[in-house]
């Protein structure tokens, strides 16, 4: 898992006038709205005795700890401390971190790091959100499994005609092949590729048949973004098109929450939606069956441990990736975290740890590239 990325953190609707706990990156935090509705992330953890913060109430722009009231504000600051009595000086050490929120897409997205803005990875771009023509859905699953595991499945041409009926033909095409994959970067956080395969026609969906009536071929392009985000085209025919971004929120290291964005440019009455999120359903539940059974549970350490084929290489690309933001030290140390819970309160490093000094929490533990590479050669030998 890595800081420095945008996390889908809750869906918009959600986050109401109560504080909302969430588990992101093996950590919690706590998303509020202040009383001009704005949206504020900040760690979880009360400053003074580990209060959950979640558990407290909102009082004008900040967040009161259930333990002994001491109020933190959207930036972290802490603006009373009741057993000091009114007035008292505040020290600066009492601040919690805090994180920039963006409100898009349907979704509250924090991101968690401390990297300047100018310097920050965006989030997928979803273009076709506000464009004429599309129609979102919205839908969200928790998955028990590392989240790179997903990535990777959402980026692996193989698996459709194994493991989805409804884009493949269950193994049953003699033909069957991985054909071409044209490799394409829309932008400098990931990779992807467009490709045919041979699917079948929509004719089990009452709703979808007239748009494609005969199986055949289908042009597909897929892709990541960043650690956690996927993008997948769907063209069912030269009109018809399905655009799908799945944004996912490891809440540790083997249990991830997904979001999925459904753009699509046909079907679309609002009576269509409900079909279109319970197929979505289907087939995610038809990949989460396979992911949560995969050993090992996360993607081994080097790649020889697995025999790849033509058709993995995307997931080669994800995984050359992943090694650029390890060497920039952005890779969560968590066997150290493991080591210590419960006996120590991490918590994710926000921008402001840049420009102040003096922190209660520890900042979590990350990898350097060194420590990256060293795993890796221990992995191998
Ligand atoms: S633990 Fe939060 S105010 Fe004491
Ligand atoms: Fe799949």
């Amino acid at each position: 898992m890595y800081i420095n990325f945008w996390y889908p953190m809750a869906r918009t609707e959600e986050l109401t006038d109560k504080p909302m706990k969430v588990g992101a990156l093996g950590q919690d935090f706590v998303l509020f709205r202040d009383e001009n509705g704005d949206t504020a992330c900040i760690s979880n953890t009360c400053t003074h005795r580990g209060g959950s913060l979640s558990g407290g109430k909102i009082k004008g722009n900040c967040i009161e700890c259930p333990y002994h009231g001491w109020q933190f504000d959207a930036d972290g600051n802490v603006h009373r401390v009741p057993s000091l009595g009114k007035n008292a000086r505040i020290p600066g050490r009492t601040r919690i971190d805090a994180y920039p929120v963006e409100e898009k897409f349907g979704l509250i997205l924090a991101f968690l790091g401390d990297l300047p803005e100018d310097q920050r990875p965006p989030v997928i771009d979803v273009a076709e959100w506000d464009q004429d023509g599309w129609r979102p859905t919205i839908q969200d699953y928790t998955l028990k499994a590392n989240y790179e595991r997903s990535v990777e499945n959402g980026i692996d041409p193989a698996h459709n005609e194994f493991v989805h009926d409804t884009h493949g033909f269950e193994g049953e095409d003699e033909e069957y092949k991985v054909d071409e994959m044209r490799i394409v970067e829309p932008s400098g956080w990931g990779k992807g590729f467009w490709h045919d395969f041979n699917a079948p026609s929509l004719t089990d969906d009452n709703q979808m048949k007239d748009t494609r009536p005969d199986s055949g071929k289908l042009e597909v392009g897929t892709g990541f973004h960043g650690p956690n985000q996927v993008w997948t085209y769907i063209h069912l025919s030269d009109e018809a098109w399905i655009h799908q971004y799945l944004m996912e929120r490891p809440i540790d290291d083997s249990s991830t929450h997904i979001y999925l964005v459904c753009m699509r440019n046909s079907f679309l009455k609002p009576a269509m939606d409900q079909n279109v999120i319970d197929r979505n359903q289907y087939v995610a539940d038809q990949d989460v069956k396979i992911i949560e059974n995969l050993n090992p549970a996360l993607t081994p350490l080097t790649n020889t441990r697995e025999f790849m084929t033509p058709s993995d290489k995307c997931i080669l690309m994800y995984r050359e990736a992943l090694k650029e933001w390890d060497a920039n030290g952005w890779r969560i140390d968590t066997d150290t975290v493991a080591r210590n819970r419960r006996k120590v309160a991490y918590a994710v490093p926000g921008p402001a740890r840049r420009q102040q000094k003096g922190w209660v929490l520890d900042s979590i533990p990350l990898l350097g590239a060194e420590d990256a590479a060293k795993l890796k050669l221990k992995a191998t030998g």
